[in-house]
């Protein structure tokens, strides 16, 4: 059940919101200043905050100040009647997550409330990481010491600091956001706000006033006036994820706020100037899908100014050992665990999958084993799943194998070369010709 903290100062408002949001998804709590309202969410825990911005004494954005200093992070939506909408900016840029103008539509609050609380439950998730994040080019949170990543965060550190647009490529899970977050990290703009917009996730109309808000009444079910997310990222930075599912008549109103730096909102005529770094993700091969008439190339132009490619895990399976610890200190943590480690046999089984969903897919196989996990190291039973997935996926050509192979025996044995060549059945000589041939450079000692 989730509980919500109502704040406002017109009891027929707390009344009316009560009685709609009172269903089996919401418990429902109310204070009817903002005083009030900081007592109770300090004890109680809330999924989320309705607060009205003008009240008397301690109004929204005093609230918002408080919360903050306190390190309360309850996911905040601002309501304002009309008139008020740049403060209701200025709360958002403290943090508030979205805003309503009254009056708004009930359905559009609920599926802003219903939007927050997932995205809060993703958030925990990442505490780990965001502890993590603060320290100036510190990549803690992103591992990774095959020269395919370090390739990408020497990209990285070149362009963060630039104004200059990212497209970021790769599979799924590759880690395509971590990378984004690390971009804006390590600018200039890591004060202002990093706004995410998955395009994926809304149907062209809505994508657009997603992207660009949109005026009361500017179409059926526009309720209410709504801050589009390149108005809160002003100043900051805005991640367009999936770009590549973007529509082409929404492709055509975005190319237009890339090169002139204003747009409307929907239903408005009135342009509104921004300032927005645009780092943009997708997993599609944008240039297939200008041959096949689904983008635009002259958007593509202007987003593809600076990409850097996320190779798949299963190019870079030295990593995973890597990961693989990185996600058990992430998950002992979270799962209130002690396990300690991995046994050698259950890394091998790991090396030998191909990861269709790369990272997220080698995340969730950790976090799955760990809650069945009930010694201190995770044995290859854990695992035994992967081998009869294995059966399905493309072996590649028999060079690439080798390759393979020959990176994960030396992994195994720690980087000890007359190991490796002993339990591969070829001479010492004839590995470090292979190593070289394939440009494979793990060190001794690594790889644990
Ligand atoms: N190099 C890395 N080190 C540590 N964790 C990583 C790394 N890359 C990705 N992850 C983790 O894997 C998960 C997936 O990453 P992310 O969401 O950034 O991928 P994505 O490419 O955006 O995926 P999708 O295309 O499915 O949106 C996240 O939990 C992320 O923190
Ligand atoms: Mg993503």
């Amino acid at each position: 059940m989730n509980r919500i903290m109502i704040v406002d100062d017109e009891k027929s408002i707390r009344v009316m919101l009560k009685r709609v949001l009172s269903d089996k998804q919401f418990e429902i709590d109310e204070a009817a200043d903002g005083r009030e309202a900081l007592e109770k969410i300090k004890q109680g825990k809330y999924s989320a905050i309705l607060l009205d911005l003008r009240m008397p004494e301690v109004n929204g954005i005093e609230v918002i100040e408080k919360l903050k200093e306190q390190d309360i992070d309850t996911p905040i939506v601002m309501m304002s009647a009309y008139g008020t909408v740049p403060e209701a900016v200025e709360a958002m840029k403290l943090g508030a997550l979205d805003y309503l103008v009254k009056p708004f539509d009930l359905d559009e609050l609920k599926l802003i409330l219903e939007r927050i609380i997932r995205q809060n439950e993703i958030q925990k998730e990442n505490i780990y990481f965001r502890e993590e994040e603060d320290k100036k080019f510190n990549f803690k949170e992103i591992v990774g010491e095959s020269s395919a990543m370090k390739r990408v965060l020497e990209m990285v550190k070149k362009v963060a600091h630039l104004p200059t647009t990212v497209l970021i490529t790769g599979e799924s899970g590759t880690g395509k956001e971590l990378i984004a977050r690390a971009i804006y990290k390590n600018s200039p703009r890591q004060e202002k706000p990093f706004v995410v917009a998955n395009c994926v996730a809304f149907s062209s109309n809505l994508l657009e006033s997603e992207l660009f808000g949109h005026e009361k009444g500017a179409f059926t079910g526009a309720n209410s006036t709504r801050i589009g997310r390149f108005e809160i990222a002003h100043n900051g930075t805005l991640f367009l994820d999936e770009i590549g599912e973007i529509t082409l008549s929404t492709q055509a109103k975005l190319l237009r706020v890339i090169q002139e730096k204003e747009f409307e909102r929907v239903g408005s005529s009135t342009s509104i100037k921004v300032d927005t770094r645009i780092v943009a993700a997708t997993n599609k091969d944008l240039l297939k899908e200008i041959k096949e008439n689904r983008f635009r190339e002259d958007l593509f132009y202007r987003i593809n100014v600076f990409t850097i490619d996320i190779p798949p895990l299963r190019a870079r399976i030295e990593d995973i050992p890597l990961l693989v610890q990185h996600f058990i200190r992430k998950y002992n943590q979270i799962l209130n665990k002690r396990i300690t480690g991995i046994s050698q046999e259950a890394i091998s089984l790991l090396m030998d999958y191909t990861f269709p969903g790369n990272i997220r897919e080698l995340e969730n196989i950790i976090e799955r084993a760990m809650i069945m996990c009930n010694n201190t190291i995770m044995d290859r039973n854990l695992f035994f799943f992967l081998e009869q997935k294995e059966g399905f996926t493309e072996a590649g050509t028999l060079k690439e194998m080798e390759r393979e192979m020959i990176k994960k025996t030396l992994i195994l044995n720690n980087g000890n070369r007359t190991k490796t060549a002993q339990s591969l059945g070829i001479s010492r000589r004839s590995l470090l010709l292979k190593l070289k041939g394939y440009h494979i450079d793990i060190k001794p000692g690594k790889g644990k």
